[in-house]
């Protein structure tokens, strides 16, 4: 809401905002120039109206060196502040447009690894994590239903613990896979019942949480990277239904369509590829619709 300032306040305020957007005048990139107008013009906005405070200023400036310091080769902590200001999820949301019956896409996280295992399909990608085994399957197919054979489906999740492989030894891969779709668009592979896990919450992003009073759990998910020639990469995860953080997730990932029913069925139950398992297990069914990327 904006506070009132006398007449001769706002025309301080407002000149420097003039003269600041005036700046890029000559900026020859167009795309640039617009980003930095709008920027600006939104920062300058946000400073007026909760009339910012030099100490608050100061706080900022203390807290953006925070990120900078602890951010390395392997931890962003920008990225994750990114990803806890829904800023993140929007950037995806705007270049992801909603296509008729597309899978939605939600965030990518920072536990994605290039050189994951392959599997068979009806394969299992969990390389002896811990956790409850779960059985996943469904179909990728095209916004006009027709399957898409040989798509890469690349799938990665925490264990039991709530860690990824990574975050144990640079170099594991366990919980992690990748498979092929078959000619007729399906796929299968054992997997690992997801848990919740917070995201690193060790540095200012961590802080910044618990100062506004929030939780840095993520709703338990099962992460899909799916790619098909001519088709828009996929990037998602899956959330089992009744989950309890829900709507709280961290990063603002949870999206109605992405909650499916894990079925929990108990150890005496044969499993879908006739296996008679030891402990309960889970079974869950997710179809993966492609847009084409001439949408
Ligand atoms: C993840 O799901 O792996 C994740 C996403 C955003 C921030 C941290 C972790
Ligand atoms: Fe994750």
């Amino acid at each position: 809401m904006d506070r009132i300032v006398s007449a001769e306040q706002h025309t301080v305020e407002q000149r420097l905002v003039d003269n600041v957007v005036a700046s890029f005048d000559a900026c020859e990139d167009p795309r640039l120039k617009e980003l930095m107008t709008s920027l600006v013009t939104h920062l300058h906005s946000f400073i007026r109206e909760t009339r910012l405070t030099e100490a608050e200023w100061g706080s900022a400036i203390e807290f953006l060196t925070a990120a900078g310091h602890i951010t390395d080769d392997v931890r962003q902590e920008f990225i994750l502040l990114s990803d806890t200001l829904g800023a993140s999820m929007q950037t995806i949301n705007v270049n992801n447009q909603a296509v008729q019956s597309a899978t939605e896409a939600t965030v990518f996280g920072p536990f994605f690894v290039e050189d994951s295992p392959e599997i068979e399909i009806g394969g299992d990608m969990a390389f002896g994590a811990p956790g409850e085994p779960c059985w996943v399957e469904g179909t990728v197919t095209d916004t006009d239903g027709k399957p898409l054979s040989g798509a890469l489906i690349e799938v990665w999740e925490a264990d039991e613990h709530g860690l990824y492989d990574v975050q144990y030894d640079a170099t594991k891969r366990a919980a992690r896979a990748h498979l092929h779709s078959s000619p007729d668009g399906r796929y299968a592979f054992w997997g690992l019942t997801p848990t919740p896990y917070p995201i690193p919450h060790d540095g200012p992003v961590g802080k910044m949480l618990e100062a506004v009073g929030r939780s840095p759990l993520r709703a338990s998910h099962l992460h899909f990277m799916v790619t098909h020639p001519n088709c828009r990469t996929l990037v998602t995860h899956i959330f089992p239904e009744g989950d309890e953080i829900g709507e709280k997730d961290a990063v603002f990932g949870v999206k109605p369509s992405l909650i499916k029913e894990f079925a929990r069925q108990p150890a005496t139950s044969p499993s879908p590829d006739g296996r008679l398992l030891e402990s309960t297990w889970s079974q869950v069914r997710f179809d993966i619709v492609l847009a084409h990327t001439t949408m």
